[in-house]
């Protein structure tokens, strides 16, 4: 599988990587057999996929968890992604949870490590020095962000830190980065690892209406700000997304293309984004997602698939923040 730079950080990862969000499992996504996480991190290695992405607050840290037990004897091999959060800077407290997402894993490095979502108190500056004498100790390989907007990243930047990653949300349906994030991104090759290729599974073609869409998924701001699990506020643009949806499924049916493998196959083709991240939570999904990977898009398709989704783009705006709304600037 093609494997692309993490920025300037020497760390080549595969285009396709494991989100390992539903790891552990929990209230989010239900219950997560081991055995399939394990099946899934096996097939993934031998299929060519070398990075996974994680985070000490998915499952309260049994992600983590379920990953070190799953590449077990197979570390080397492997380029693990972890994210830590936190509401105001505190360095004793940052390495802390670098230790323990360390034993989480079963590992003595983390690869990528990332700050999960801006963090609203700051110094910025400590929160950068800290995550540097990380790395200077050998404890992180580089370090990443995530949900960074414009702002953020710049704040970060003038630190003087090299940042390496920007973690973002990025789908047909989720295509705010493009505005401004992406173009800074590449301006200061920093590579984007895009997640939630797959809107988490409203680009499977399961859907037909927003109803059917479980609650958890449906509280982005894509869609109306009264639905049960949305706390962004906003009138949301159900009817522009629904229509949009599809459309790109009858492009699908016309190419021939699982509607799921030509969202994901859209994502790996576009500049800047180094990897993208999809929840595979069984062997099955992997192997259909794999697919994508090798799956060349002509820039005639891609030209479509980019007009087809500019008007949700353009009532979305460029706001990058689908869960709140209110935290990436
Ligand atoms: N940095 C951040 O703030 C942030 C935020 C969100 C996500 N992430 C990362 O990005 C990763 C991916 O995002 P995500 O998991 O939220 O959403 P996603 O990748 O868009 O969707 C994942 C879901 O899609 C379904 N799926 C996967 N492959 C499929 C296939 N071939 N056919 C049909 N359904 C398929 C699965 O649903 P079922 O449950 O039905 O199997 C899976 O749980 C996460 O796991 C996490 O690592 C990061």
């Amino acid at each position: 599988m093609e494997k692309r730079e993490c920025g300037k950080s020497g760390i080549e990862i595969s285009v396709l990587g494991i989100g390992c969000w539903s790891y552990g499992g929990g209230d989010y996504w239900g219950p997560q057999a081991q055995k399939d996480v394990d099946a899934v991190a096996q097939a993934a290695l031998d299929s060519g996929i070398n990075f996974f992405d994680t985070a000490e607050g998915y499952n309260s840290g049994r992600s983590e968890e379920a990953l070190g037990i799953a590449l077990k004897g197979r570390r080397h091999e492997v380029v693990i992604g972890t994210k830590f959060g936190m509401r105001r800077a505190d360095p004793v407290v940052l390495r802390e949870k670098c230790e323990a997402s360390l034993r989480r894993l079963q590992t003595d490095y983390i690869d990528i490590y990332m700050v999960h979502w801006p963090i609203p108190e700051g110094p910025v500056e400590e929160v950068f020095s800290t995550l540097k004498a990380l790395q200077s100790e050998g404890k992180i390989r580089s370090i990443g962000v995530s949900n960074f907007g414009v702002q953020q990243l710049s704040e970060a930047l003038e630190t003087g830190v090299r940042i390496d990653v920007n973690e973002l949300c990025y789908n047909l349906l989720s295509r705010a980065i493009e505005v401004e994030i992406l173009p800074l991104c590449l301006k200061n090759n920093i590579g984007i690892l895009g997640y939630m290729p797959l809107m988490q599974g409203i680009l499977t073609d399961r859907y037909r209406t927003v109803d059917e869409i479980p609650d958890v998924h449906s509280r982005f701001r894509h869609f109306r700000g009264d639905r049960p699990r949305a706390a962004h506020g906003e009138a949301g643009a159900e009817e522009e997304m629904l229509k949009t949806l599809d459309d790109i499924r009858k492009l699908a049916k016309a190419e021939r293309i699982p509607l799921s493998r030509l969202a994901l196959a859209w994502t790996i083709a576009k500049l800047g984004i180094t990897c993208t991240l999809v929840g595979t939570r069984n062997i099955s999904e992997l192997q259909e997602n794999v697919k994508a990977a090798s799956l060349s898009l002509s820039p005639e398709i891609i030209q479509q698939l980019d007009d087809l989704t500019a008007p949700l783009l353009r009532q979305l705006g460029a706001n990058a923040d689908y869960f709140l709304g209110t935290r990436t600037r």
